[in-house]
């Protein structure tokens, strides 16, 4: 990714969205399926797999540790696990690529496992703070050497005798309680994490799924607790991932600021730690109807028949935040495009993301010729009441190496008279290496 020249490309609406598209995999859920396949004994095999660079730099790092994993003929994977404590020492560093869940998640694992690994990232992922799971994992019995300031390249020895933990989450992270919750597995005895604040709840029904014994209670304070008894069999499944909702986001956001669109996303995970933007646009005028409810993978999906909408701006409850975390950058968009004034409040975790999503989605969008103030924890947006935006001159806008930034400043575009110039669209392949193809199916490239 380094060497290759980057990518720039200028993104200008040629005709509304129209007719169905299907957004690929849910990229958490993808994750979680290759390392818990590659915990269980036997063969799990995924079908709707996120083929994105993340996933990728995942399935690489379990295979680097022991587990095989193979994409079939027909699209499905097939991964053959070590069990619970099989992970085998890997020959060299582990490279995490952009992926901050692959090298979180991952951290986990190791912690319970007497294995020292060096993971390595990208320049946007060794800037990412990396404290939040050193701290509980050290609990643990890990013992790591990071770059100053918590950061990769980070080298860890997981705990040769690994002790069970209760731990309270600090920041509203399905990351750290992940980690934990995935150093338990290794653990005797009983590994609590205590969740104040709901976050996506991902690794609890999949540890469910395979069999692992972990139970979800709230407590007299509402929060969530949960109790994961380590050392479980975990059973190899054979899962579905649902659709994408983060990345439908930038299809829904589209459709409803392009005008003229009419157009139905299909295979929406919907579940409800995930699913706030579309609520959000909803309470802004959006017109997104739910189609074909069903369960796919243990998970709610519908298609959603989303038509251009006129918005307009509200405020935004910040205890929404965590079940539409990613999706603050594209909801930026659909706020510079709405009647009047959008707040936004409670955003310090967009600031530790791939990138500063608030610094940079406040340049770019002012770049593009939206009124928009940063604040502390958020950012003020005055919407031009559907007017298209002006657009870029021939500077690119900066996308930091943040696939999310330069997918919300492509939708942008497609709401401008010129068009928005972004400087490096290779980062979308992280999550979503269709997503320019896909665009152009729906006809607005
Ligand atoms: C994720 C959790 C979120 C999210 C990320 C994926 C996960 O991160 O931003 O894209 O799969 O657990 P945090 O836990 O840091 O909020």
């Amino acid at each position: 990714m380094s060497i290759a020249p980057a990518l720039p490309r200028r993104f200008v609406a040629r005709g509304p969205l129209t007719g169905r598209i299907r957004v690929p995999g849910d990229k958490s859920i993808s994750h979680r399926s290759i390392m818990l396949g590659a915990l269980a004994v036997g063969e799990t095999r995924v079908a709707g797999l996120l083929e994105g660079e993340d996933v990728m730099a995942t399935a690489a790092a379990m295979r680097a540790m022991g587990a095989q994993i193979e994409r079939q003929a027909n699209g499905d994977w097939v991964v053959a696990g070590v069990g619970v404590g099989g992970l085998l020492q890997p020959a060299g560093a582990l490279d995490m690529g952009n992926s901050g869940t692959s090298t979180r998640l991952l951290l986990g694992l190791v912690a319970s496992h007497a294995l020292t690994v060096c993971f390595t990232g990208d320049a946007s992922l060794s800037r990412r703070p990396m404290g939040r799971v050193i701290g509980p994992l050290s609990e643990v019995g890990a013992a790591f050497t990071a770059y100053p300031g918590g950061r990769l390249p980070l080298i860890i020895t997981g705990a040769q005798t690994p002790v069970p933990i209760t731990y309270r989450l600090p920041v509203a992270s399905a990351q750290v309680k992940s980690a934990v919750l995935l150093a338990g597995l290794n653990t005797p005895g009983v590994t609590t994490v205590i969740e104040p604040v709901p976050t996506r709840d991902h690794s609890e029904r999949m540890l469910h799924g395979f069999g692992a014994d972990l139970t979800v209670e709230t407590d007299d304070h509402g929060a969530r607790v949960i109790r994961l008894t380590g050392q479980p069999e975990l059973r190899p499944q054979t899962i579905t991932v649902p659709g994408d909702p983060s990345s439908a986001a930038f299809f829904v956001v589209a459709a409803l600021i392009v005008p003229g669109s009419d157009v139905v996303v299909e295979n929406v995970g919907l579940n409800p730690t995930r699913a706030a933007l579309f609520d959000v646009l909803r309470a802004m005028g959006g017109q997104i109807a739910e189609l074909n409810p069903r369960t796919v993978g243990g998970e709610p999906v519908a298609d959603l028949h989303v038509r251009a909408s006129a918005l307009h701006g509200i405020t935004v409850d910040p205890a929404v935040v965590p079940a539409m975390v990613d999706e603050f950058p594209v909801l930026f968009v659909a706020a510079a495009l709405a009647e009047g004034r959008t707040v936004t409040s409670g955003l310090d975790e967009l600031r530790v993301k791939e990138s500063d999503r608030i610094t940079a989605m406040r340049e770019a969008l002012t770049r593009a010729g939206a009124q928009v103030t940063e604040r502390a924890d958020g950012l003020i947006i005055e919407g031009s009441g559907g007017r298209l935006l002006p657009g870029t001159d021939d500077r690119a806008i900066t996308t930091h190496l943040d696939h999310r930034i330069a997918m919300a400043m492509a939708v942008a575009g497609l709401a401008s008279e010129r068009g928005v110039l972004i400087d490096d669209t290779r980062p979308i392949a992280t999550s979503f290496p269709a997503f320019e193809a896909l665009l152009a199916a729906t006809g607005a490239l």
